[in-house]
């Protein structure tokens, strides 16, 4: 069933796993991640971006059918629909209205008294219907979608900030940056476990979000779980996956032209790439 993340990501952080957020691209995206929910018995977040949602037909379109292959397959795990990187309040609210059981406001790149005060309204509006809400600090790089971070602007977030935004915001969980990319590493990632500890610790217990999830060694998940991460983020490598099995098919058969016959393929590779994280964050049977 849909729900908000609040009460599968206590959970996880207190049981020592994390929730993964797998994006949604199009319809194979979809079905991929919720038959993966179902066979790992495993709590999922299903992570929409306003490029993905536009893609997709809108919000409301999203909500329909995820409902609707909830109900196909017979997902029992629960299952939440968040607002991945929401730009506005507006944004947010739009999500909401469409039925979607999460926000992630990001205000990152206002400064603090803004994010505060931003992430504070959309808190107000979503709780008084039950959703849940995301913050984040400091500026995680890379690109995803619209969202274009150059190496100069990535930012650690500065730990008495964290603590300042999450006590005046009320939010259900928080993603402070902290090395962690968008898309592909150049090299191997450097994330600041030390932050991570001290930010960690100045939180009240609130799980933390780990960005960029794609390409992050398994030891170095293992210890930001261990370091207060409940959920954790993965989009590149899922669309890597996929795209690597729809050149193949192409490639072997030239002349095939049935979308079946190629993204059927692409739908199992996610399906395997999500199951393999699901795995190696703890949350499969956890439902
Ligand atoms: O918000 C979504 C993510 O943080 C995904 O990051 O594409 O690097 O896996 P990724
Ligand atoms: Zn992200």
């Amino acid at each position: 069933p849909l729900v908000s993340m609040t009460d599968m990501l206590k959970k996880a952080k207190a049981e020592g796993y994390a929730v993964g957020q797998f994006n949604l691209n199009n319809l194979e995206f979809t079905q991929a991640i919720l038959q993966a929910a179902k066979e790992e018995n495993s709590p999922v977040i299903l992570g929409v971006s306003e490029g993905a949602a536009r893609y997709m037909g809108g919000f409301k379109t999203i909500v329909t059918l995820v409902e609707a292959l909830i109900e196909e397959y017979g997902v029992e795990a629960p299952v939440a629909i968040h607002l991945d990187h929401g730009s506005s309040l507006e944004s947010c609210a739009k999500a909401i209205r469409a039925g979607f059981t999460s926000v992630m406001i990001d205000g990152s790149h206002h400064p603090l008294e803004e994010n505060i005060a931003i992430t504070k309204r959309v808190v107000e509006m979503a709780h008084a219907v039950g959703v849940s809400v995301e913050a984040e600090l400091g500026r995680i790089g890379g690109q995803e979608d619209d969202l274009i971070v150059d190496d100069a602007e990535a930012a650690y977030a500065i730990p008495e900030e964290c603590k300042e935004l999450v006590e005046a915001t009320n939010v259900d969980c928080f993603a402070p940056a902290l090395g962690s990319v968008h898309g592909p590493y150049k090299g191997e990632p450097n994330l600041g476990f030390d932050h991570m500890k001290t930010i960690n610790g100045l939180v009240g217990g609130i799980p933390l979000v780990l960005h960029g999830g794609t390409g992050i060694p398994t030891k170095d998940i293992k210890k930001a779980i261990e370091f207060g991460h409940a959920k954790i983020n993965v989009n590149t490598e899922s669309q890597i996956s996929s795209a690597k099995a729809v050149r193949e098919v192409l490639a072997a058969k030239p002349n095939e032209y049935d979308p079946r016959k190629y993204l059927g393929p692409a739908r199992d590779a996610i399906k395997e790439t999500v199951i393999g994280k699901m795995r190696e964050f703890g949350s499969s049977n956890k439902a």
